[in-house]
């Protein structure tokens, strides 16, 4: 009998490369940035055509804090303009908003929106999880601690700390713009995931890019320590 491909239920996507296209391009970093919000909404039009269950996208990490603070300002302003423009079509599409990471750190005004956006999404069947001033190892310690207090040292009770304990199991992981590394992003839910590096730079990114890497990855053999 033939083996059936595997089908990802669970993709998260390092989007990486803002700066790069601006620059090749000889415009503003901040143009940069905008062309990535509008891949992402095109690849989040594009989730439930392609069966998938979650899209984790990667949008500022704990570590993002570090950059100009006039680039943090224009990360933050898109994020709230995105927030605003997008939602409707979330709700109308049935997309289940989720955040993860310590986003209730961001600005108040930023906390609010995301509130009534989860809110307003809360009953959507497909999900966008974004991860926002996230920060794996932070979160590891954080779902330690609350596994040490509630006496339950385990691997699975540490799993149901995580902010991605309702999220299904990481199956897919990829980083645009060539870099081959994870920058503190899903460090235990990647354990097993697939892995893919492409050199597209994010704005370049599109639902055919998304679409290739899913082919890939049905083809893969994933053996999980057994053979
Ligand atoms: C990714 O693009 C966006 C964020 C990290 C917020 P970058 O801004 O990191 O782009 P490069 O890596 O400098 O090209
Ligand atoms: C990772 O990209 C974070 C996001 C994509 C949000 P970075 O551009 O911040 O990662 P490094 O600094 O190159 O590792
Ligand atoms: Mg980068």
């Amino acid at each position: 009998m033939e083996e059936q491909d595997q089908r990802a239920r669970h993709v998260a996507i390092i989007m990486d490369g803002n700066g790069r296209w601006a620059k090749r391009k000889g415009l503003p970093r901040a143009i940069g940035h905008q062309r990535g919000v509008e891949a992402v909404r095109k690849l989040v039009r594009a989730v439930e055509p392609m069966g998938l269950d979650c899209l984790t996208l990667y949008a500022f990490s704990s570590e993002n804090w570090r950059r100009p603070e006039d680039e943090v300002d224009d990360l933050m302003n898109l994020m709230r303009r995105f927030i605003k423009s997008d939602l409707p079509e979330f709700i109308a599409n049935d997309v289940r908003l989720k955040i993860i990471g310590d986003w209730q750190g961001l600005a108040p005004d930023i906390v609010e929106m995301l509130e009534d956006a989860l809110e307003q999404t809360a009953k959507g069947a497909r999900t966008l999880a974004v991860a926002l001033n996230y920060g794996s190892r932070q979160e590891i310690v954080r779902a330690a601690r609350l596994a040490a207090e509630g006496q339950e040292l385990t691997e699975e009770a540490l799993d149901r700390h995580l902010y991605t304990n309702e999220l299904p199991p990481l199956d897919l992981l990829i980083r645009t713009s060539g870099e081959v590394r994870l920058s503190n992003f899903l460090l235990w839910q990647a354990a097993y995931a697939e892995m893919l590096f492409v050199d597209t730079l994010w704005p370049d990114f599109t639902p055919e890019h998304l679409q290739a890497a899913l082919d890939d990855f049905a083809q893969r053999e994933r053996r999980f320590g057994g053979r």
